[in-house]
């Protein structure tokens, strides 16, 4: 009952405290009972890590990089996300009492065709699926019987990122600023937060031979030498010419403008300008944002970002997780 008005709804699940929608909460048992398959690979992440950038690239190196497929199907398509039809903004469902309308404006702006598990479980394989859900809210069989890619970012810019996010996608509701919405971030009054817990469990399962954990700011660094290391993690070996050609796939300004990754199809007939009608998309906003490490030296007073970097030494105290601000 301390939540702000914004997440209004939002309940904290178990088994450890999570932020989700009520929805959620009430299908949580049957997410996690989904029977992983020895093909799948699922992307881990918390929001705005890097999910959807890592998502194309499994997907590409899992599919012999099928340039021609991945420029005909949104990328939502092709790998579904997993709790999805949970996260449905309920109030907003509730306020247009339009609920067909609002899963159509949803799956317009995010290009995605809403997934229930039951389409999930018939889908063939191999599966890429993508969740934003920690791992311990996945089945332990995840970890055993599949492949997992987790990426993780560091929180100043996943902080900026979000803040910018909850702009775009106007059904978060979020009317205030960016200070107080790190004061959110970080009491743990988001979606899919707390952050560190999400973070240090894959962390500390980074060994584990069927996990690969790797950073935002890693892929930044060296994209081409991030995608040889996952494609030997998933088994796969890429030419030189797809490799050369992947990596130029995958670089900020050519995804940016990728219309079956950014989010900004609009061609859903009858429903053009819906997204708009019901702010639930801020036209001025783009998903594949900026693409920067370090961007939030353009956002943070001195006075909030040495809260950030208490609550960050804090929490990371006793253990070896370090992130890279900038590049
Ligand atoms: P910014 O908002 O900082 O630009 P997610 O897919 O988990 O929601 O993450 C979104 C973030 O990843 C956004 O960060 C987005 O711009 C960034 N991103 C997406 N594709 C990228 C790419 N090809 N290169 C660099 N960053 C990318």
């Amino acid at each position: 009952n301390d939540f702000p008005p914004y997440i209004d709804g939002l309940v904290k699940s178990f088994p450890h405290q999570y932020v989700t929608t009520p929805e959620f909460a009430k299908k949580a048992e049957d997410v996690y009972n989904l029977s992983p398959r020895p093909d799948d690979v699922y992307i881990s992440t918390f929001p705005k890590c890097g999910t959807t950038w890592v998502q194309e690239l499994v997907w590409m190196v899992v599919n012999d990089c099928d340039f021609e497929k991945a420029k005909k199907e949104q990328l939502s398509v092709r790998s579904p996300f997993l709790e999805m039809n949970y996260m449905l903004p309920i109030k907003l469902a509730e306020t247009f009492e339009m609920e067909e309308i609002c899963r159509k404006a949803i799956s317009l702006v995010l290009g995605d065709r809403l997934r229930d598990l039951e389409q999930i479980n018939k889908m063939a394989g191999p599966r890429i699926i993508k969740s934003h859900l920690p791992l311990y809210l996945l089945n332990p069989q995840v970890l055993s019987t599949s492949k997992v890619v987790y990426v993780a970012r560091n929180p100043k810019d996943v902080i900026v990122s979000y803040y910018h996010f909850h702009q775009l996608l106007q059904f978060h509701q979020y009317v205030s600023n960016l200070e107080t919405f790190a004061d959110y971030f970080m009491t743990d009054r988001v979606y899919s937060a707390p952050f560190f817990p999400h973070l240090l469990d894959a962390w500390n399962k980074r060994h584990h031979p069927n996990l690969h954990f790797v950073f935002y700011e890693d892929l930044k660094r060296n994209l081409r030498g991030e995608i040889v290391k996952i494609s030997q993690f998933l088994g796969k070996k890429l030419s030189d010419d797809q490799l050369t050609k992947l990596t130029e796939h995958l670089r900020f300004d050519n995804f940016a403008k990728n219309k079956m990754v950014n989010c900004e199809k609009q061609e859903v007939a009858g429903l053009e300008n819906i997204g708009k009608e019901i702010g639930l998309m801020n036209i001025s906003g783009h998903f594949i944002r900026k693409g920067k490490t370090g961007d939030w030296k353009n956002h943070f007073s001195s006075e909030l970002n040495e809260r950030i970097d208490e609550w960050m030494r804090k929490n990371l105290e006793g253990t070896d997780l370090r992130f890279i601000t900038e590049l």
